[in-house]
């Protein structure tokens, strides 16, 4: 089958979207699947890319990887209805691909892990991995994914949502109940990823710099209360044919501040201290919180409606209550990501993963 590879994109996680693709280009199997690697611009054009891992990972000796028309991208890329068929618009004219089989939206964040391109795929008639419109869009909105995680009896952190409106006409209002809050509160745009636009407050002084930097990611901005515990993360997977979500062994994410961890797992966190974090498969936790959370985890799954993949993410408090920090539909598939770790430590190699979700997607 053919398979588009499509990455990039318009959202904050333009370059982690890419270090993704790399994953998958160098893991997914040749033998078996025809890759087309489709880039999304940061302006939103589709370009075909070159075939080449090593250009689009995470590397600190040069600067943010960046698909554009003129650099990584040959030319432009538009879809053509119906059929399953692709023309890429190139600067020489328009060039027929031929059919794809099956798309692999490798995207996080705003178009791309929110539905947008989830619904464009529908329309089209072509199948793609993972999550699906509804499950997408409400996995990328943090504050729609409390909602139905709360309906399905499953904890999250107190918040207060700070919806544009309000803020505008009532902002000292929004600021008293937040105080209210068990402090450290963390300030998270609703709708973003990799804790782009997220600050801690300790003080309630440095309360709305915080709200204003998040809503310049996304005027949707919810305050939590920081929830003293373990991070464990939690991977699912499931297709149609499957009687339960499957999950794998519960993964600890592991900080260490002496080798340049910031004050929670942040962006740099994530991807740029290399040697501030640990990931720890299987965590080391009680049978009996093993057992809750992965439990908890396939409860999350099926309460947003998830299909193919989605990473849950907890905190584990000392009295062994597991609170969902977030779901993620399209978790990141980087060599520096739990989902593909977490799987490969229970017995499913990264190319084995790849190829269950693309098979899945094709069912
Ligand atoms: N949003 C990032 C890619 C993750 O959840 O892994
Ligand atoms: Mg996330």
């Amino acid at each position: 089958p053919r398979v588009a590879v499509v990455f990039g994109g318009r959202s904050g996680e333009h370059t982690i979207s890419c270090a993704t693709a790399a994953g998958v280009l160098d893991a997914i199997d040749r033998d078996r699947y025809d890759v087309l690697p489709v880039g999304i611009t940061r302006q939103g054009q589709w370009v075909l890319v070159d075939d080449d891992p090593d250009a689009l990972r995470l590397n600190d000796d040069r600067p943010p990887v960046e698909i554009t028309t003129g650099g990584l991208g040959r030319g432009e890329l538009a879809m053509r209805l119906g059929g399953g068929s692709l023309t890429a618009i190139t600067p020489t004219g328009p060039q027929v691909l031929g059919a794809v089989d099956v798309v692999l939206p490798l995207l996080h964040g705003p178009y791309g892990e929110d539905g947008t391109i989830q619904g464009m795929l529908e329309m089209l008639g072509l199948p793609y991995v993972g999550c699906g419109v509804l499950a997408s869009a409400a996995g990328m909105d943090k504050q729609v994914t409390k909602v139905l995680l709360q309906a399905a009896g499953i904890p999250t952190a107190p918040h207060v949502l700070v919806e544009p409106h309000r803020w505008r006409r009532d902002k000292d209002a929004v600021l008293a109940e937040c105080a209210d809050l068990a402090r450290p509160l963390f300030v998270k745009p609703a709708r973003a990823g990799s804790s782009l636009g997220i600050t801690r407050v300790e003080h309630l002084a440095d309360l709305e710099a915080a709200i204003e930097a998040a809503r310049e990611v996304d005027p949707k901005v919810l305050v939590e209360s920081g929830i003293a515990g373990r991070e464990i993360e939690v991977a699912v997977l499931a297709g149609h044919g499957d009687d339960a979500p499957r999950v794998a062994e519960p993964g600890e994410i592991v900080m260490d501040a002496a080798h340049g961890a910031g004050e929670f797992y942040d962006y740099e966190t994530k991807y740029l201290a290399h040697d501030a974090v640990a990931m720890v498969c299987p965590a080391r936790i009680a049978p009996e919180s093993r057992e809750l959370l992965m439990r908890r985890a396939a409860e999350a799954f099926i309460a947003i409606g998830g299909e193919g993949l989605t990473r849950v993410d907890f905190f584990l408090t000392p009295g062994g209550e597991a609170i969902v920090n977030e779901v993620n539909t399209m978790p990141g598939f980087t060599p520096f990501s739990m989902y593909p770790y977490m799987w490969q430590v229970s017995g499913l190699a990264y190319r084995d993963l790849v190829t269950e979700l693309i098979e899945l997607a094709l069912e």
